[in-house]
Parts: structure tokens; C-alpha cells; sequence
């Protein structure tokens, strides 16, 4: 008589519909893991489609996690399914580019509530029902922004900042409870990103040379499945620009971010 089979793991990953979160979700998908996908968008269950094309389970979630209510319908989600979740991939974000005395201030609090308040909240469910169950991984998407001053994206870098010393400190804190907390900081990506954060006017729009994201989701998928604590998505030349981050002023930094990031006139 033949043993019931093992029962598939579970992934949970925001910003699921595009970009970096997409390819991350595809990886799962590849490896086995049935997915709680999440997105904002009517690309959330394009997307769903696509996955469960790989043979997995997908369920689909849209729901804004720059409200509160909207975490809470992801969580739903996760639990309804009344299974462990093995993994989960905050990775859900978004910039805004301009000169701050020009950005509309309702738009970068929602940023905030996106890049920083949804991280914490979700990472509270996720955390205390891994912990409970002894084992799981946690990726989260910061950023190479987090290692420099910002200006022209000036509320976004510290917010992948705020993510990155989060995800560090919350890897510490979960060790003992047999859960891994892996940071991804991407340097600039092949994705709707900086489209989306009105950018096509800088250094950053279309004519810029970016990182593969499927590059950086798989450099972001082995770290987590390797217990990594921090990675750098991209290539050699962004892991150099990495490391010299540790030692330029953040004056230097600064001045030259704004140099790529000013829109043109
Ligand atoms: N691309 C880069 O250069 C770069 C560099 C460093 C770090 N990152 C980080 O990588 C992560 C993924 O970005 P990406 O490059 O893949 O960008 P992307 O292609 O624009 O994807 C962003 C994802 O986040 C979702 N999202 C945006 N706002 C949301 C909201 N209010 N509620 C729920 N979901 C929302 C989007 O959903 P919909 O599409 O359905 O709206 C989409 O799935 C972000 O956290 C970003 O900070 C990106």
C-alpha cells in the first residue's frame, strides 16, 4: 500500500502580481510550494493563473496593505487554509520619486504605511504563528537604498532603511525558535518600479541598465533557503557599489543619488 503522499509546503508572497515578487513566487512554485500570492491589482490573479500553470496551488489575494485592513485580509487568507505556513516573502513596496517640496505628503504617508507599517504587521502573524510551529523562513525586501541618503526618492531609502535593521534585529530575536530571517537588497531592477514612482525622467528611467529581477529573486530564494541573513540582488558591479557603501561619507552618497535621481527638467 503506498504511504499518503507529503503534504506540500506553503509560501505566502506580497507583491506577487509583478516585478521581483513575481519571479520569487515562480521559484516557489518550481520548488514545490503551494502560494498564498499577493497583489493590489487585477494582475494579482493574471499572475495566479500563470503560477498554477507550474502545477501548484494558488490563491490569489488583492488586497492594499497600505491599510490596515487590508493586512488583515491577507492574514485571513493565510489561516483560512488551515495549514503551516513555511514561508513568507514581505516584498510588497513601492517608491516615490520628485523633489519632497513638491510630493504630495498623503501619497508618502501611504508609502510608509506600505514600506514600513504593513512589514511590521504582517511580520507579527507571521512570526508568532512560525514560532509556534517551531520552523519556517521569512524573506524580506529591503533595499541597497537602505545604505545611502535618498534625496529626490527622499522618504523611500529610509523606509527599505527601516526594513533592513527590522528584518536584522527580528533574525536575532526568531533564531531560537527554529525561524531564519533573510534581508534581499536589490540595487536597481528590470520592474514596474521606478516607472511607477514617476522616475522615467532621471537617470533611473528606461536607458538605464538595471539588475535582472529574476536574477535577484533567485540570489533572494537561495539566501532564504540557505538561512542567509542578508543578500545583495544584482550583479558584481552592484555587490561592489554595496560594499563601498559601508565606507563613503553619506554626504558623497547623497550628492551623488541626487545627481541620478533629480528629474530633468
Ligand atoms: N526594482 C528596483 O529597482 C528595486 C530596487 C530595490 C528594492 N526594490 C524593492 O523590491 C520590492 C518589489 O518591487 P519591484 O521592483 O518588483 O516593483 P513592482 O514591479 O512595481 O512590484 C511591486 C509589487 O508590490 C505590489 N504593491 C504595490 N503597492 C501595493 C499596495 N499598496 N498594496 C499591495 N501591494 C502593493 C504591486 O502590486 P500591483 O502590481 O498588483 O499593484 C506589485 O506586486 C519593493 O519592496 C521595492 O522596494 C526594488
Amino acid at each position: 500500500m503506498n504511504s499518503p503522499a507529503a503534504p506540500r509546503p506553503l509560501a505566502l508572497v506580497t507583491g506577487a502580481s509583478s516585478g521581483i515578487g513575481y519571479e520569487l513566487a515562480f521559484l516557489f512554485a518550481l520548488n514545490g510550494y503551494d502560494l498564498v500570492a499577493t497583489g493590489r491589482s487585477e494582475k494579482t490573479e493574471t499572475a495566479a493563473t500563470e503560477l498554477a500553470r507550474h502545477g501548484t496551488d494558488v490563491i490569489p489575494v488583492r488586497a492594499d496593505l497600505a491599510r490596515a485592513d487590508g493586512v488583515e485580509a491577507v492574514w485571513r487568507a493565510v489561516e483560512k487554509t488551515g495549514r503551516p505556513l513555511d514561508a513568507a516573502v514581505l516584498n510588497a513596496g513601492r517608491s516615490i520619486g520628485g523633489a519632497f517640496l513638491d510630493t504630495d505628503l498623503d501619497d508618502e504617508l501611504s508609502l510608509i504605511e506600505l514600506n514600513v507599517t504593513s512589514v511590521v504587521h504582517l511580520a507579527k502573524h507571521v512570526a508568532r504563528h512560525m514560532a509556534a510551529n517551531g520552523k519556517g523562513r521569512i524573506l524580506i525586501t529591503s533595499s541597497l537604498s537602505a545604505t545611502l541618503p535618498t534625496p529626490y526618492e527622499t522618504v523611500y531609502g529610509p523606509s527599505r532603511a527601516f526594513t533592513r535593521m527590522f528584518a536584522l534585529g527580528l533574525r536575532e530575536e526568531l533564531k531560537e525558535h527554529g525561524v531564519s530571517v533573510t534581508t534581499l537588497m536589490p540595487g536597481a531592477t528590470d520592474s514596474d518600479f521606478h516607472a511607477r514612482a514617476g522616475m522615467n525622467n532621471t537617470d533611473f528611467g528606461p536607458g538605464m541598465k538595471k539588475n535582472s529581477r529574476m536574477d535577484v529573486a533567485r540570489q533572494g530564494f537561495l539566501a532564504m533557503m540557505g538561512g542567509k541573513a542578508e543578500v545583495v540582488g544584482g550583479d558584481a558591479a552592484t555587490r561592489r557599489t554595496a560594499l563601498s557603501h559601508r565606507f563613503l561619507p553619506e554626504s558623497f552618497k547623497a550628492a551623488r543619488h541626487a545627481r541620478a535621481a533629480k528629474p530633468r527638467p
